[in-house]
């Protein structure tokens, strides 16, 4: 027998479409689905979504879509970052913004005057947010963007892996706080389900008298909004749906993506990135010297197949007449 609370409403029926909403993160349920789900009637899926309302939760109904469950906006402090960090990262210095033109920018100006090891900048929304290959990265409200600047203590060859240490430190960030499962699309780009949720732009910052790389700015963007992305990313992009904490993800990319950066071999994370890779194996298109700048650029790639990473992150492709290459930067797409 089900427990019932003081209303005399099946607490247990209350429950089970609370974890039906849940489940379905910013998507809907139909009153329909939930009533054939918990083969209960229309009109008893109405009276527990209103005993919910009773005891706090926000539920939005939308004709023809049903219910949807609205998580309350976590505030993101520095502090709530913080308290979630490792104690060997008590003193970064970490900037929050509300909304800024891009982090990458911030964290480029803090780090040319000086700024240390493991500075962070976040927003959670940018005007000018900075993609890869020039183009732009959509980044609206309730978002989580960052730019960590990276100042290791290593010759500067292992900078090529950077990005592939801070998209394997990323994706188990992600996949460890919201209980997903991410993969990487080679160089940078993290997918759940499908579609994009995260991209990662890594830039040097050089000294002009010597000429060598004196900085990493590792950009960040994870897609934790709204999801009402525009025409031209709607097939592709996707949110990071459900109820976790984006301090905690934000605690989580900063010192995985530091650990990663720092360790010694990187034998420790490309062998975590191939295991996340969901390039390697497929045929794929190469765009190399011309890129597409909107995914319906007509822009042709050259046919190939995916073979491996090598040591250095780089893409080992395989073309028709049977010749390989490594990848070291560029574009590809998977071919379907
Ligand atoms: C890409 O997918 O092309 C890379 C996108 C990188 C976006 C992040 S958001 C935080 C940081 N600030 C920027 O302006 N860009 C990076």
């Amino acid at each position: 027998m089900s427990a019932t609370n003081s209303s005399g409403r099946s607490s247990s029926t209350k429950n089970r479409i609370l974890t039906a909403l849940q489940k379905a993160g910013s998507g809907f349920v139909s009153g329909e689905a939930l009533s054939r789900e918990l083969d209960i009637s229309r009109a008893a899926v109405w009276k527990a979504i209103n005993s919910l309302r009773e005891d706090g939760y926000v539920i939005k109904a939308v004709t023809n879509r049903g219910y949807r469950l609205l998580v309350p906006e976590e505030t993101l402090t520095e502090e709530s970052i913080r308290s979630s960090l490792p104690s060997r990262y008590g003193d970064l210095k970490i900037e929050l913004f509300d909304t800024l033109d891009s982090t990458n920018l911030r964290a480029r100006q803090l780090a040319s005057e000086g700024a240390a090891h493991g500075t962070t900048v976040i927003a959670l929304q940018q005007t000018a947010g900075r993609g890869r290959l020039g183009r732009s990265f959509f980044s609206p409200r309730q978002g989580l963007y960052l730019s960590i600047i990276v100042r290791p203590d290593f010759d500067l060859s292992r900078y090529a892996t950077a990005t592939a240490a801070a998209a394997v430190a990323v994706s188990t960030a992600i996949d460890s706080v919201c209980g997903v499962r991410t993969g990487i699309k080679w160089v940078n780009d993290i997918y759940c389900d499908g579609r994009k949720v995260c991209g990662i732009l890594t830039e040097g910052i050089t000294d002009f008298e010597t000429g060598q790389i004196e900085a990493l700015i590792v950009g960040i963007g994870v897609n934790t909004g709204s999801g009402d992305f525009p025409a031209a990313l709607a097939d592709t992009a996707g949110v990071l749906s459900g109820s976790y904490s984006r301090s905690q993800l934000a605690a989580e990319i900063i010192s995985g993506t530091l650990d990663l950066i720092s360790c010694d071999k990187n034998s420790t994370f490309i062998e975590s990135y191939k295991q996340k890779s969901i390039v390697i194996g497929k045929d794929i298109q190469v765009y190399k010297g011309r890129y597409r700048l909107s995914p319906d650029d007509e822009l042709q790639g050259i046919p190939a197949k995916a073979i491996d990473i090598d040591d250095d992150g780089r893409l080992v492709v395989q073309y028709g007449d049977g010749s390989r290459e490594a990848l070291s930067s560029g574009e590809i797409t998977i071919r379907l």
